[in-house]
């Protein structure tokens, strides 16, 4: 099911006044990162509440050089001011020594809304904005993975109560509002970029050096793979190999690409990509860097598979 039958420019007036209902006087806190979900969300309750609402940008070293850039840019070009945080010490730190899939994820959440519930309580900001759509809670009743949404409860974090302007839409929903507000195609149409970002776009522990090699190689497989218009196409680290570099041996990483077509996330098929494609960006990886030893592209669709790695 989907919001075919959704009027944009009606359901922009009346969150607005929802959520001026339900802010009151009170302040709202809500984090940005770049995806059309959060931009939606904050650009309504801007509308609604103005200079009652505060945003940031939680720079935890596990997003692409884009998604802050993007939110920089869409932003600044509303005229509403976004507050980046570098919080990357902190991120790092937590994550330190977790392996398990599930565990990093349980940890990210935790250091995420605690790190926002510090920030609520430095601003007096006492409800918590939040981009949730029905998506999100779809795929946590069915389980498949820890999404930091929509099982939040903002008490636990110091907030009183959280705002969800768009909880009964669907991505094509938020892609149509997000028009009706006038914003560009690129943010429309913008490709899913999970929350954790990284995180679950490498096999075990979490270190700088995967970390790093992920924000030089996401810009590489988006620009070359681009022309096959995926659903997603992103690299994913998938362990350690022995290799030769400058004549001696190397212990380097082993990338994989990771390029499905989708229509919602649900199920996903891999795109069939030429092999000079596919050695054009072996080259490119292996020379532009020079940690990563093997370059692999990942086959299998979902299901049995998912889409990001963890
Ligand atoms: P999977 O890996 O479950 O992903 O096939 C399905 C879709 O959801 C995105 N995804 C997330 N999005 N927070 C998000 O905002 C998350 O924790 C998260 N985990 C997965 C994923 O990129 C894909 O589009």
């Amino acid at each position: 099911m989907n919001n075919q039958n959704l009027d944009a420019h009606r359901f922009v007036n009346e969150s607005v006044a929802v959520i001026k209902n339900q802010v009151g006087n009170e302040c709202v806190l809500g984090a940005v990162s770049g995806g059309i979900d959060s931009t939606v969300a904050a650009i309504l309750a801007y509308r609604a509440i103005r200079d009652q609402l505060s945003l940031i940008f939680l720079d935890d070293g596990l997003m692409r050089d884009r998604d802050r850039k993007d939110v920089e840019n869409i932003f600044s070009s509303v005229s509403i001011s976004v507050e980046i945080m570098d919080v990357r010490e902190r991120f790092f730190q937590n994550l330190k020594g977790a392996i398990h899939h599930d565990e990093k994820r349980k940890i990210f959440q935790k250091v995420f809304y605690e790190t926002l519930g510090e920030i609520a309580i430095a601003k007096g900001t006492s409800l918590l904005l939040h981009g949730t759509i029905l998506t999100d809670v779809e795929e946590v009743e069915r389980g498949i993975k820890r999404q930091h949404n929509p099982n939040i409860d903002p008490k636990e974090y110091g907030f009183q109560g959280k705002l969800e302007p768009l909880i009964t839409l669907r991505k094509d929903g938020v892609r149509e509002v997000a028009k009706a507000l006038g914003l560009p195609n690129h943010i429309v149409y913008r490709k899913p970029f999970p929350g954790p970002g990284f995180l679950v776009r490498m096999l075990g522990e979490l270190t700088p050096e995967k970390a790093e090699i992920l924000r030089k190689a996401s810009p590489i497989v988006e620009e070359e793979f681009d022309s096959l218009e995926p659903f997603q196409v992103f690299p994913v680290v998938i362990g350690q190999a022995t290799g030769i570099r400058n004549d001696k041996p190397y212990y380097g990483y082993v990338l994989g690409i990771r390029c499905v077509k989708s229509v919602d996330a649900r199920k996903a098929q891999t795109i069939e990509v030429g092999w000079s494609l596919l050695k054009k960006v072996d080259s490119r990886i292996l020379e532009e860097i020079p940690e990563v030893i093997m370059v692999c592209y990942c086959l299998s669709d979902k299901p049995p598979a998912t889409i990001e790695f963890e």
